[in-house]
């Protein structure tokens, strides 16, 4: 191979960052890969907005099929969020042999069962670590690194708007509104932050690490969700009085083959370890029949620690090219979807 091709859709927060690491650690891709990594076309919705980052203007374009369709394009890493369209261009790159990268939860949560058999079919990689915690590698830790394991449990806290929402509040004394703001500008949350504030975002999340966890098809309409839009800054400076600290706290948990999964705004003691995690930081705390426990921790969105996700997908997809092992990572769940709220 003498380069690879990438397609991105989307220049936004983490297609910004993407485009920025590559050109900054095209060293080490190229130690790592063997031949130079280049992105040769760009899918944005305005051709004529200002960014923040360089690029050659013949690059961009508001056509996908200029990605999805170019066959001098090997993988196309989606960053433009949303979920119908989103999903017929990943299926099309997919079909097309295209290799595929995305931080999209909310398409990975609702359709990744399907895109992943699709992605199997044509030989093609699907990777998603970005899709959940931002730049902690909590996919590639569940699916090799606690691959021997049988996942007992999981909780965390893995949306960063809302951690940053409430630190703020609880820290600061800073209202709701201001501190959801800021978020936006930091490129934290969502295009529409009711999935972030709602408890919607998180609860994708989970049901993608049930998903892998426990290897048993967690849907989003089996996850139990609140969100913190409700919580006031007296809610949060009572608990404080009190000795606790108000998280938005994701629970899978298994029991026996009985399975539940929950997001929630929890109060943990002040000495708890999640109780600690603030700002845009998430954490999630796995624990495993032989490991025992575990936790993971690191930035849960934003630019760089995200788009940090994607490339290293991309440098996985690019050493399976060169093996030619592609399509051939993900295996369907093991068992039958069994929640305990079956049983009520
Ligand atoms: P942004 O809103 O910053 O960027 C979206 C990009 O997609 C923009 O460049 C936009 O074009 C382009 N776009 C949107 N809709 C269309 C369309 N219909 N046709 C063509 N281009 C389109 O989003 P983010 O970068 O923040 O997020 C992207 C994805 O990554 C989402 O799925 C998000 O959930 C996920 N994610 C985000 C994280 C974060 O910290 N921000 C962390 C983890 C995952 P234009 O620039 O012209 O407007
Ligand atoms: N809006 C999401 C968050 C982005 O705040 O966690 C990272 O998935």
């Amino acid at each position: 191979i003498k380069s690879i091709s990438i397609g991105l859709l989307g220049l936004g927060t983490v297609g910004s960052g993407v485009v920025q690491i590559v050109e900054r650690h095209q060293d080490k891709l190229i130690h790592q890969i063997g031949c130079p990594v280049e992105i040769t076309k760009i899918v944005v919705k305005n051709l004529d907005k200002q960014r923040d980052i360089e690029i050659d203007p013949s690059k961009l374009t508001t056509d996908p099929n200029e990605v999805i369709e170019n066959p001098n394009i090997d993988i196309v890493v989606e960053v433009m969020g949303g979920i119908e369209d989103t999903r017929n261009y990943v299926v099309k790159a997919l079909q097309n042999k295209k290799h595929v990268v995305t931080a999209n939860k909310d398409l990975m949560a609702l359709y990744g069962a399907e895109l992943l058999q699709i992605a199997s079919e044509n030989g093609c990689d699907l990777f998603f670590e970005a899709s959940v915690a931002g730049g902690i590698p909590i996919i590639r830790s569940l699916v090799d690194g606690l691959a021997s394991d049988r996942i007992t449990k999981m909780m965390g806290i893995v949306n960063g708007t809302t951690n940053y929402i409430l630190t703020k509040m609880s820290q600061e004394g800073r209202p709701y509104g201001e501190v959801l703001k800021e978020a936006q500008e930091l490129g934290y949350a969502e295009s529409d932050p009711t999935a972030d504030v709602e408890g919607l975002d998180a609860a994708r999340k989970m049901a993608i690490l049930a998903t892998l966890g426990f290897s048993m098809q967690i849907d989003l309409d089996d996850v139990k969700v609140s969100g913190i839009s409700s919580i006031t800054e007296e809610d949060l400076d009572y608990s404080k009085r009190l000795g606790y600290t108000m998280k938005l706290i994701g629970i899978a948990d298994r029991e026996e083959d009985k399975v539940e999964v929950s997001v929630q705004p929890t109060l943990l003691p002040n000495n708890h370890p999640l109780a600690t995690v603030n700002d845009v930081y998430n954490a999630v705390y796995v624990c495993g029949e032989a490991v025992g426990e575990t936790m993971f921790y690191g930035p849960g969105a934003g630019r760089f620690p995200t788009a940090t996700s994607i490339v290293s997908d991309l440098v996985e997809v690019m050493k399976n090219m060169l093996l030619g092992v592609n399509g051939s990572k993900y295996v369907a769940p093991q068992f039958k979807k069994s929640l305990k709220s079956d049983e009520e």
